[in-house]
């Protein structure tokens, strides 16, 4: 008997060695042919295969084989041994069968236990630090805002995105629309990874003309395909219905670097009226690169600008270009190049910096030598900043509200990434100089719901104001009038009861405004991942590793008071859950850093040493949609 038991034993292990075990599930059935390859046969109809996440899993491949070239298999970090979230894997509509090959994820992981079928997927918000009223994807990684434009009443924020996990990969183009900046709706990604590559961050534009042939009013992206395999290439892709979904260019790429530049990428495409012609500027290495076009698919070359120009070293990425009035004269514009640079910010990692100057149809010219470094925000998450087409006179700029040193381990799961307020441009002078100005939009103050009128307090040391909010979610505006004084030292700080805290203050002697993170919650966000670790070469080409990363979460940041007038600033303070930004004498200083307190700030304490302070017309704001 037992001898006929282990007969049997083995011959069905052999079964499952020779065809590969099979497994049935409710709807579908598993086999591994070997190790590390599973198939799962769909045998009924369903929406979703939905998939357990491991963030510390390597990628597996998860493939949907219809048979055809363009198959994509999309890079997965199935579980392995524990599962953090689940995120749904879309299947065909309309058919009972369907077959996915994963390659990469050994047969005895955790994720093929838990795999189900299903038609729904909760996106109910399961995140402590999700925000309030920010932007943030219904789950999912999000880095740059992309493709920003307005038509017919709506605004497009497509974004760069993986809708298979938390952590960077498989880029698509995500997309919301609003009505007002503010009020968000999530619809289904516009453009999907395909095999070209990841669709990166671009740009879109409205085709009044019918320039390339896709009708009047076409929507027109502009995105670049990315691959080891082809490199960084510029493909476009047109809608014809108000950019939900795209169709892409049969002869794409559009534009390849002409050196082979490996890093070639993000293109903006703008009007330009006096050539009537259609440009583009693409981020190449250390410079920007224009191009012109009739029909937007051949491209010509005009100039290049910024090699040495800004802080040093650097990664230009994500431009933009724009032309504003100076102090609000529409007899005065000037041009102005918005770069994004990794690494290089001020703080660490990412930030973006900006040069104001002349353009001539062909070539850019700079106003100020190359070692001059305007930073369009001082704060260390706001990153690959560009504006929305299509607005008219008015220029509003959207930031991704991270940095790429931690963006991808930050103490949230579901979803990754959220876009710091949208805020508008505008150049004003300063000692001879013209900067750029970036103020939250006037929209966001259909955000207060409740406001909390204090007036004018004067301190001499300090003076605290507990339980800002009765009902307190952790969105609020502060909104005052601050004169530091004689004082040295003169600020405020958003307190929790564990004594978390985050300091914002006039340092009188170095003539600063700092904001400081030090105590403000978590600031040990972890170890460095392959993320933040890059190959780059050295100058006698040597590739080495380099490590894109220090634990230095825990820092103050800072912004040069000279760039306002007077002795009184005019604050406004945004807190949401994760966020502080500050918008100082409307936007000539702006400065947006991540905090992660573990309970909401609910006091507030104002302080000065060395003098008294002034605080006047001060209301606290309840945020919310
Ligand atoms: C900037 C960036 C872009 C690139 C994209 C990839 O954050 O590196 O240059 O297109 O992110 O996700």
């Amino acid at each position: 008997m037992k001898k006929n038991l282990i007969h049997l034993s083995f011959a069905f292990l052999l079964a499952c060695n020779l065809s590969s075990c099979q497994q049935e599930k409710n709807g579908f059935s598993m086999e591994h042919p070997n190790d590390s390859v599973t198939i799962v046969h769909v045998n009924r109809e369903a929406k979703y295969l939905i998939l357990p996440i491991q963030e510390s899993s390597r990628e597996g491949k998860v493939k949907l084989d219809t048979g055809s070239p363009a198959d994509m298999a999309m890079d997965i970090r199935l579980a392995t041994d524990s599962i953090d979230y689940y995120v749904p894997f879309a299947l065909p509509e309309g058919t009972k069968e369907a077959k996915i090959v994963i390659n990469k994820v050994k047969s005895n992981a955790i994720c093929w236990d838990n795999i189900q079928l299903a038609d729904t997927f909760s996106t109910e918000n399961t995140d402590y630090y999700r925000p309030i009223y920010h932007h943030t994807p219904l789950y999912g990684w999000m880095n740059d805002a992309n493709g920003l434009v307005y038509k017919d009443g709506e605004y497009h924020l497509y974004f760069q995105y993986n809708p298979y996990g938390s952590m960077w990969g498989n880029m698509h183009w995500g997309h919301s629309v609003s009505r007002d900046l503010i009020h968000w709706d999530h619809l289904d990604p516009a453009i999907a990874r395909d095999t070209l590559g990841h669709i990166f961050s671009g740009s879109t534009i409205v085709d009044h003309n019918n320039s390339a042939g896709y009708g009047k009013n076409a929507l027109i992206a502009f995105y670049t395909s990315a691959s080891d395999e082809h490199g960084q290439i510029q493909c476009m892709a047109y809608s014809n219905d108000n950019g939900r979904t795209y169709t892409k260019y049969e002869n794409n790429p559009i534009l390849t670097p002409f050196d082979g530049l490996k890093d070639f990428r993000d293109p903006k495409v703008f009007w330009y009226e006096p050539a009537k012609k259609w440009y583009m500027i693409v981020s190449a290495d250390k410079e920007m690169r224009f191009y012109a076009s009739d029909n937007m698919k051949d491209w010509t070359y005009l100039s290049s600008f910024g090699k040495g120009y800004g802080v040093q070293p650097n990664q230009f990425e994500c431009p933009d270009f724009i032309q504003l009035p100076v102090d609000g004269n529409e007899q005065n514009k000037k041009w102005v190049m918005i770069v994004n640079i990794n690494p290089g910010c001020l703080f660490g990692g990412s930030a973006t910096e900006y040069f104001v100057g002349d353009f001539d149809g062909t070539t850019f010219t700079c106003d100020t030598k190359p070692e001059v470094t305007k930073w369009l925000d001082f704060g260390k998450d706001h990153y690959a900043t560009v504006c929305f087409s299509n607005t008219g006179e008015r220029v509003v700029a959207v930031p991704w509200m991270s940095n790429w040193q931690y963006a991808n381990i930050t103490p949230i799961r579901q979803y990754r990434g959220a876009n710091a307020l949208p805020r508008e441009l505008s150049l004003y002078t300063k000692d001879g100089e013209i900067y750029m100005a970036a103020n939250a939009v006037k929209e966001t103050r259909d955000l207060r719901k409740e406001t909390r009128t204090i007036g004018n307090i004067s301190v001499a040391r300090e003076h605290t104001i507990s339980e800002v909010l009765a009902q307190n979610e952790g969105a609020f505006e502060l909104e005052m009038d601050l004169t530091p004084g004689q004082a040295q030292t003169a600020g405020l700080e958003l307190m929790n009861s564990k004594g978390e805290r985050t300091k914002i203050y006039f340092d009188r002697e170095q003539n600063r405004l700092v904001m400081d993170r030090t105590e403000s919650g978590i600031t040990d966000l972890g170890e460095p991942t392959e993320f933040n670790v890059h190959e780059k070469e050295t100058d006698d080409h040597r590739k080495v590793l380099s490590v894109n990363y220090v634990n230095d979460f825990a820092l103050g940041t800072w912004a040069p008071l000279n760039l306002c007038e007077g002795t009184t600033y005019h604050l406004n303070i945004f807190v949401d859950k994760c966020s502080v930004e500050i918008f100082v004498d409307n936007g000539r200083i702006a400065m947006t850093n991540l905090v992660f307190p573990t309970e909401v700030y609910n006091t507030l304490r104002f302080y000065s040493e060395g003098g008294n302070m002034q605080v006047n017309n001060l209301n606290i704001h309840r945020l919310g949609l």
